[in-house]
């Protein structure tokens, strides 16, 4: 229902029961917020967002008050801009002010409303805050001294991926936002999943660096050095750098990565293919065997973690296969030396991906083997857009190259493992070939659907599979439910709602509106890639018709498992 309500003395409709701030964004008019989080329930923590209403002797906040029947509201009197100004001015007072060297200058919140405020001076001064880095992370940095207390990483984290790893500690001056315990990130439940650095307004959180340790090797020459990247990435960076993504744009960039002095680019298409691969083996096989076993997808390394810490009863129930990335990663060690006559300790390999705790995953026990990592360096999409810059790449003017064997070519399928739903969907996929059954349109329609949890049946009868598809771990609460009801021959789990298209390596990923193109995009560049399904990508076959036979290492499956424990943190 509309209402009417005065703003500035001119008369706005709004939606009965909106907040001011949102009748005010719909009316185009901007006021500054910093601890609000859309989507979540506002807190009233940072009071940028203070108006005057008439009739109320505070000022009240924007993003709380729901509006009234000719509510009279001023959004730009000098009193709200004075107490707004006090605000940053107090937030500025103890906050560091080495901007040029911080990973958030020009992206910067904070500095945009002390810009948009017209602050111009340190008016407040008080003890600057010292220097509090945690870097006990494999994924996350800390950087305390930034922090402005808005609580957006409190509530992400607790609200949205249910782990409760941050919380306010201490009091008055002394309040900061910290772990259980107040102990390092490495002791905590954190999983990885970087939605916490896509919130944060400031640079008191972001991903670990690895940008520098990539440039060393990037000058060695007793190295081979290769990288591998999927098609997410490069979508996402032709998103950051305002260009249209293609599949020539993925040539371009496979150029850069060579005059960034690459040996050789990969695909982790490549990787995704194998795991379809595998995973519908294993599924048909449970089938055959009428093992009834359920099996749970391991290819998101955060929602792997969250496993291990807290979901004790599910990890003999992993299906065991790496990530994408570390199936590129192991594959490469395994094979490159005895293409290319080095060894493997001359291989450095490079991922490049939209997923923070792809970090933490490289960094698993069971990803090194003879004290060879499979994967030394993961970078974030944001990083790989740093490199880009520091080597002065222009990506418009460059011709493309394709990428080189033997992981070049990836289906359409290996496409759709970014997305939540993507891997179930080649799963099935594969297993319609198979067997000659398809899904019916209600059973197709609902693959793509969003929400935290759904089901999908292939097939009827003795040939029946079940899939279950949670979308963020708030959907695991609906997935114990319906196994009291149903039986699933695979429950895909993916920790960020949406999949890695919401990823914390890149920017932007709290936004729906962009996360939502991301899938869209991805959806439509796995329609148009010729080669459908792993079993038809000449790279597959060449690696289980050619490559398997004549590697011992290869022909040990092991090197695309990993092993589960549960795992001590402090909750
Ligand atoms: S770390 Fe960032 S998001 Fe968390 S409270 Fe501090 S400023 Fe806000
Ligand atoms: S990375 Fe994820 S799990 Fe860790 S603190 Fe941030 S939001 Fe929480
Ligand atoms: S944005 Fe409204 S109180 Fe922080």
């Amino acid at each position: 229902m509309q209402i009417t309500i005065e703003v500035n003395n001119k008369k706005l409709r709004a939606e009965k029961g909106e907040t001011i701030l949102s009748a005010l964004n719909r009316n185009g008019i901007n006021i500054p917020t910093l601890c609000r989080l859309e989507g979540l329930s506002p807190t009233g923590a940072c009071r940028l967002c203070v108006v005057e209403v008439e009739g109320e002797a505070m000022l009240v906040t924007a993003c709380s008050e729901p509006v009234k029947e000719w509510m009279k509201i001023r959004t730009h009197s000098p009193r709200v801009i004075r107490a707004r100004k006090a605000i940053v001015e107090l937030l500025l007072s103890n906050h560091p002010d080495n901007c040029l060297y911080c990973d958030r200058n020009l992206a910067c919140e904070l500095q945009d409303i002390a810009y948009e405020l017209n602050i111009r001076e340190r008016r407040l001064s008080s003890d600057a805050m010292p220097v509090m880095l945690d870097q006990s992370s494999p994924a996350i940095t800390r950087d305390l001294a930034k922090c402005i207390l808005c609580g957006r990483c409190v509530r992400i984290c607790e609200e949205v991926m249910t782990i409760n790893t941050l919380g306010f500690i201490g009091k008055g001056r002394g309040t900061h936002v910290g772990t259980t315990m107040d102990k390092d990130f490495n002791f905590s439940s954190c999983i990885h999943c970087g939605q916490c650095v896509n919130v944060c307004p400031t640079g008191a959180m972001h991903e670990r660096y690895n940008v520098k340790e990539v440039q060393d090797y990037l000058d060695r020459d007793d190295m081979l050095k290769v990288v591998q990247y999927s098609s997410l990435v490069a979508r996402s960076i032709a998103e950051e750098l305002g260009m249209k993504y293609s599949t020539s744009f993925e040539e371009k960039l496979n150029e850069a990565f060579t005059r960034l002095g690459f040996d050789r680019v990969y695909s982790t298409g490549f990787g995704s293919d194998v795991l379809i691969t595998e995973l519908s083996e294993q599924l048909a096989k449970n089938k055959s065997k009428k093992s009834g076993a359920t099996v749970f997808t391991s290819h998101c390394p955060a929602w792997v973690k969250f496993a291990e810490q807290t979901m004790e009863g599910v990890l003999d129930k992993l299906s065991g296969f790496k990530s994408p990335q570390q199936v590129t990663g192991a594959v490469i060690k395994a094979l490159v030396p005895q293409l290319e006559k080095v060894e493997p300790e001359q291989i450095y390999s490079v991922s490049v991906t939209a997923c923070t705790a792809a970090k933490y995953d490289a960094r698993r026990d069971d990803n090194t083997r003879k004290g060879i990592s499979d994967i030394e360096t993961v970078l974030t999409v944001r990083e790989m857009i740093r490199l880009l810059r520091l080597y002065g790449i222009d990506m418009n003017m460059l011709d493309g190259r394709h990428a080189d064997e033997p992981f070049n070519l990836k289906s359409s399928c290996s496409l759709l493992t970014s997305l939540s739903g993507g891997l179930t969907e080649s799963v099935i996929r594969v297993l319609s070939e198979r067997h000659g059954i398809e899904l019916s349109p209600g059973e197709i329609r609902k693959l793509r659907t969003v929400g935290s949890f759904r089901e999908i049946t292939l097939g009827r009868g003795k040939l029946k599979y079940n899939f279950a598809i949670v979308n963020g771990l708030k959907g695991l609460s609906q997935l114990e439910e319906m196994q009291k009801k149903v039986h699933y021959d695979l429950v895909e789990v993916m920790a960020c709602d949406s999949g890695c298209v919401r990823g914390g390596g890149m920017d932007g990923s709290e936004a729906e509106s962009i996360v939502k193109e991301r899938v869209r995009s991805i959806c439509k560049s796995s329609k148009a890639n010729v080669i459908k399904l792993p079993a038809d990508n000449p790279s597959i076959r060449n690696y289980y018709d050619r490559w398997i036979p004549g590697n011992a290492d290869l022909a040990d499956r092991k090197i695309l498992m990993n092993s589960y424990s549960k795992k001590e943190v402090l909750l």
